[in-house]
């Protein structure tokens, strides 16, 4: 195992710290992902030599932030496979782009008992936002199953299509499973159905681990979150294609989105701008787009490469742990580096804890899918993810640290 090498590893200065007196093997990239030097000297150097407020000011500094902070929308559109840099709205994080359209394409385009699909692997940023819609208008959710090999049923989705469907949220990538979704397919099918069903595909895991193309995948939104793309927190991006962008009213007011202000009435900018109230996080859309530069430049191929490398040495290390139970798809084909398992006789923040002495940081608990550990049948699991600094080094220590909880918990485990 130890043999896999990430090349990038170096990239990132926290990766050479240590941790309880141990290498730091960092296996919680689903949740953050580390900050390459980068991205740090990028949003350092703008706070030292380049900082204005942007839009605004007609001098030098303002104007010239104001043209690099664009300059990442066109970044992040080519980065997805977007249009145009138009249809790139900067949010907070991925929960915030879903919210936006739920409250502004949502509240507008959809009426009592009107149809939402959402999958049962959605993360909770997936689910509550339509929630509050439907307790508003009185819209209501329809959810897939999963198969037991934690897939979506594919035909269950499609007896759920119905003419009051109005949206499909879908997960790309689950931050619980790893699954790795068919949404093109899924996509296909809803439009043969009925092509104003619009879709919203969540990448907050996905635009992380591979290459996206929002146009071939014909998403009508699509949203990631800056942290896990070894960004800043602060900052996400939600695509829209702009002709359905250009029927939503704003989302929030104030600075920035408007054309023209009276006490008589107010007028708004056009899509982008019109969704982007008040000074933006500017600093972090620089460090997002250095984020992308820096990913793009190795190569989001390379990237997946190397974490199927890691996905597929360690998945039957992991299956002979004695009393581990992996979920997900068996098929690493069909997952994305995030490993979701439980360990008989142990509590999963007991082995947290026990991992974390051992210099390994996992992510133990729900992960945010209340909904799907229901239907796992589980309180809790432990997840290593990777990212593309992992190491095999850093899945050796989380082999050695579950063998030392086994020992601790007796031979149950
Ligand atoms: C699949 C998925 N969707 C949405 C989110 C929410 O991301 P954020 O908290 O940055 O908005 C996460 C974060 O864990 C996620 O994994």
């Amino acid at each position: 195992m130890s043999k896999i090498i990430s090349p990038w590893r170096k990239d990132f200065p926290i990766l050479s710290t240590t941790m309880h007196g141990k290498p730091l093997a960092f296996l919680d990239s689903g949740a953050s992902a580390q900050k390459p030097r980068a991205v740090i000297e990028a949003m350092g150097g703008v706070m030292e030599a380049g900082y204005a407020n942007i839009h605004r000011g007609l001098y030098a500094l303002s104007q010239n932030l104001t043209a690099s902070f664009e300059e990442v929308r066109g970044t992040v559109a080519r980065f997805i496979g977007a249009g145009s840099e138009k249809e790139i709205i900067f949010t907070r994080n991925s929960t915030e782009a879903i919210n936006l359209v739920a409250k502004s394409w949502g509240r507008p385009h959809l009426k009592a008992g009107d149809e939402i699909i959402l999958t049962a692997m959605e993360h909770h940023a997936n689910i509550v936002p339509w929630q509050l819609l439907c307790d508003q208008i009185g819209c209501v959710i329809k959810v897939v199953p999963i198969t037991a090999d934690g897939q979506l049923d594919l035909s269950a989705f499609e007896a759920l299509l119905s003419k009051k469907t109005r949206l499909i949220g879908v997960v790309h990538v689950s931050n619980a499973l790893g699954t790795h979704n068919p949404v093109e397919k899924i996509i296909q099918t809803a439009r043969a159905y009925n092509p104003a069903i619009k879709i919203l595909v969540d990448g907050s895991q996905s635009a992380v681990h591979m290459r996206i193309n929002v146009r071939a995948m014909d998403a009508d939104f699509f949203v990631f979150t800056g942290h896990k793309l070894y960004g800043p927190t602060g900052i996400g991006v939600l695509y829209g294609k702009y002709e359905i962008l250009e029927t939503m009213p704003p989302y929030q007011g104030g600075g920035d989105m408007i054309e023209r202000v009276r006490f008589s009435g107010t007028t708004y900018k056009e899509p982008p701008f019109r969704f982007e109230a008040g000074t933006p996080a500017i600093v972090e859309v620089i460090g997002l787009g250095a984020a992308i530069d820096y990913v793009s430049a190795i190569g989001m191929d390379a990237i997946a490469a190397h974490e199927k490398a890691l996905l597929e040495h360690i998945t039957p290390v992991l299956r002979s742990v004695n009393g581990l139970r992996l979920y997900g798809p068996e098929d690493t084909a069909k997952k994305a580096g995030i490993l979701s398992f439980t360990v008989e006789g142990a509590h999963a923040s007991d082995l947290g804890m026990i991992l974390d002495q051992c210099g390994v940081a996992v992510r133990t608990g729900h992960h945010c899918c209340m909904p799907l550990m229901e239907v796992l049948g589980v309180e809790a699991t432990v997840r290593a993810s990777f990212g593309l600094y992992t190491n095999g080094d850093d899945l050796d220590a989380l082999i050695a640290g579950l063998e030392k909880a086994r020992m601790l918990f007796g031979s149950g485990t």
